[in-house]
């Protein structure tokens, strides 16, 4: 994979994942209305963290079966299902939003440690 692709790829995931975290945390305490266009961000933003993800799994590590991508990739279906949540489930919404933060932090941990790697 030639560089600058890789340096668009870093970007465009780390965007999309801030784009994520951002309106996840706006789904915690924003008005009704407001539901559709924000699952609708954080559904595109979804998806460019998956795909700039799975294209950089594939062109650095050869699709090796790695524990901390799968555990990334928990963490990512988890805080993109979060979204949808917190507009119904206000009332857990602390509990939710910690969640929401254990999940992206732990995704961090895992790209910059990369544990059980050998
Ligand atoms: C909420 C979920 C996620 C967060 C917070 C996250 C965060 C990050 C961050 C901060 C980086 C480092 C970028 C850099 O150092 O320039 C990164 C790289 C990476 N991410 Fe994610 N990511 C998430 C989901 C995913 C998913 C779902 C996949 C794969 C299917 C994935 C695969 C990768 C790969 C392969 C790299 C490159 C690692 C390297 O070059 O050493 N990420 N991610």
């Amino acid at each position: 994979m030639k560089i600058h692709e890789l340096n668009f790829l870093h970007l465009f995931h780390v965007s999309a994942v801030l784009v994520l975290v951002a309106y996840t945390f706006f789904a915690f305490a924003g008005p009704a209305e407001t539901r559709k266009r924000v699952l609708m961000i954080t559904g595109i933003a979804s998806v460019l963290v998956l795909l700039t993800g799975v294209r950089m799994w594939q062109g650095v590590f050869a699709f090796q079966a790695s524990a901390w991508i799968f555990i990334k990739l928990g963490c990512w279906l988890g805080l993109s299902a979060l979204t949808g949540l917190a507009y119904r489930k206000r009332e857990q919404a602390n509990t939710l939003m910690i969640v929401a933060l254990v999940l992206a932090i732990t995704a961090l941990a895992m790209v910059y440690l990369k544990p059980f790697t050998s």
